[in-house]
């Protein structure tokens, strides 16, 4: 674990970004497909997850949850580590892995340094997915094909 902690300090920085508050960023060359981080942090039911971030109230903290499967969330928000940090984008250069009910972020392509991390929330709420909802999350990423909003279409 150390060793891991160590790797990661090594490889990632948390730096101001041009997105959002702060990023992650990569602080050496990784290439395409590694595994860089764990999303860590506490596992909680959709219940509890919608207790601590309710839609209503504060809509964009809603981005610390991931989730894994049905009723299996992780908090970033509670004991997580920088990977908690990594904003979204609609065209990233990394996305998740889950294995083992666990969740891993990994390079889509190669990353040079001093490149934000990101990957796409594709997030979706509880209501239609409606112009009013999607400007509730506005997306900031500065993708040429940015959707404009953290939420993804809704199937
Ligand atoms: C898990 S946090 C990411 C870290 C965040 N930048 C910070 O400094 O705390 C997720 C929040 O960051 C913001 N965010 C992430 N990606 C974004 C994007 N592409 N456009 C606008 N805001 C974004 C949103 O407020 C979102 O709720
Ligand atoms: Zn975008």
């Amino acid at each position: 674990m150390a060793r891991q902690s160590f790797r990661i300090r090594q490889r990632l920085a948390l730096r101001r970004s041009g997105i959002h508050g702060r990023g992650v960023f990569a602080r050496e060359h990784l290439p395409a497909g590694t595994r860089l981080i764990e999303y860590t942090g506490e596992r909680v039911t959709q219940d509890e997850g919608e207790r601590r971030y309710p839609w209503e109230d504060a809509a964009s903290y809603h981005t610390l949850l991931f989730t894994v499967e049905d009723d299996l969330l992780v908090d970033g928000g509670v004991g997580g580590n920088i990977s908690r940090f990594i904003n979204h984008s609609c065209d990233p250069n990394c996305t998740s892995v889950i294995e083992d009910r666990r969740i891993f972020i990994e390079s889509l392509r190669d990353i040079p340094p001093g490149e934000e991390l990101t990957f796409d929330y594709k997030m979706i709420t509880q209501e239609r997915h409606t112009a009013a909802v999607k400007r509730r999350f506005p997306c900031h990423c500065g993708a040429p094909g940015c959707r404009g909003t953290l939420l993804m279409k809704k199937r």
